[in-house]
């Protein structure tokens, strides 16, 4: 089988790398091209490097990973020289399969992968459109497996579930950069130890949940004794960061809808 990649930017990079090491893919059988072709001269040594269009004619799954606004000119590009059989890819939650199907009418999948892919635990979405075969399903799901969990959803829940798998390392790095730097205002603790026992923390807490099926709640009445210290931070956090959060989610809602508006804009005028 043959895998193409077009667009060597972060999740490009990340895929190649990934079905290079972890699947084992072979040279012969990856394909990578950019639009700038001097920054893929670095993969030459595990894929093949070649334009959009022989990827396309060459490659049984072709992953699409450039932003949304380049999203039409690539697959107006690759159309016609993909394969009748391939598995067309792409990697953006707004790109609906409609606004596809108007230049490829192909078996597509979408796909989002969460940054965690690096160290081989993305929760990575997918959802296919209705040409997709169970065997497709099952190669694509297989290949995805090297880089994490896969979890199949609706196309109407992309949106928020890249939100929730491939927004969110952003959202928790922003959340514990605010609590890090306010903690350095009240100690003499060196900030790259604080950052180092928060994330440590941060990352023992979640795996101690989900190893031991704990809720937030649990975890919460562990340690915030009633009448105790951490209660005192914990209600601080129940009061004020519901408004901050929603927020948050009505602000990336919002940018998602409009990006998806232009992005269809953009396939209508064809
Ligand atoms: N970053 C994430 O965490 C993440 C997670 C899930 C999904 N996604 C989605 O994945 C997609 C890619 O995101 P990214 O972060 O990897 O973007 P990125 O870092 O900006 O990379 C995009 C790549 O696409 C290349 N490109 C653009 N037009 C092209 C064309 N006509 N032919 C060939 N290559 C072309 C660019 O080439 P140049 O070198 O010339 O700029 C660049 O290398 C986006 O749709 C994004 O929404 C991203």
């Amino acid at each position: 089988m043959k895998i193409g990649i077009i667009g060597y930017g972060s999740m490009g990079r990340m895929l190649l790398r990934k079905f290079s090491s972890n699947r084992k893919i072979a040279r012969e059988d990856l394909f990578i091209a950019n639009r700038t072709p001097e920054k893929v001269s670095k993969a030459e040594d595990i894929a093949v490097i070649c334009n959009n269009k022989d990827l396309a004619a060459d490659s049984d799954i072709v992953f699409v990973c450039v932003r949304p606004s380049d999203m039409r000119a690539v697959l107006s590009e690759i159309s016609s020289s993909l394969k009748d059989d391939a598995l067309l890819v792409t990697l953006n939650g707004s790109i609906t399969f409609d606004m596809i199907r108007k230049i490829a009418d192909h078996k597509t999948a979408k796909v989002i992968p969460s940054l965690t892919a690096e160290i081989d635990r993305s929760q990575t979405i997918v959802c296919y459109n209705d040409l997709v075969s169970d065997n497709d399903k099952a190669v694509l799901r297989d290949l995805l497996s090297s880089i994490g969990e896969v979890i199949e959803l609706p196309e109407n829940e992309v949106g928020m579930g890249s939100e929730l798998v491939s927004c969110m390392p952003g959202f928790i790095a922003s959340i514990f950069d605010v609590i890090c730097t306010s903690a350095g205002k009240h100690t003499s603790i060196p900030q790259d130890q604080i950052v180092k026992m928060v994330l440590n923390t941060m990352s023992a807490t979640g795996d101690l949940m989900l190893r031991e099926n704990m809720t937030f709640d649990d975890v919460v009445a562990r340690v915030a004794t009633k009448g105790g210290i951490t209660e005192e931070g914990t209600k601080v956090i129940y009061e004020m960061f519901p408004e901050a959060s929603d927020e948050m989610f009505s602000k990336t809602l919002a940018k998602r809808k409009l990006t998806a508006e232009k992005a269809s804009e953009s396939f209508n005028s064809l």
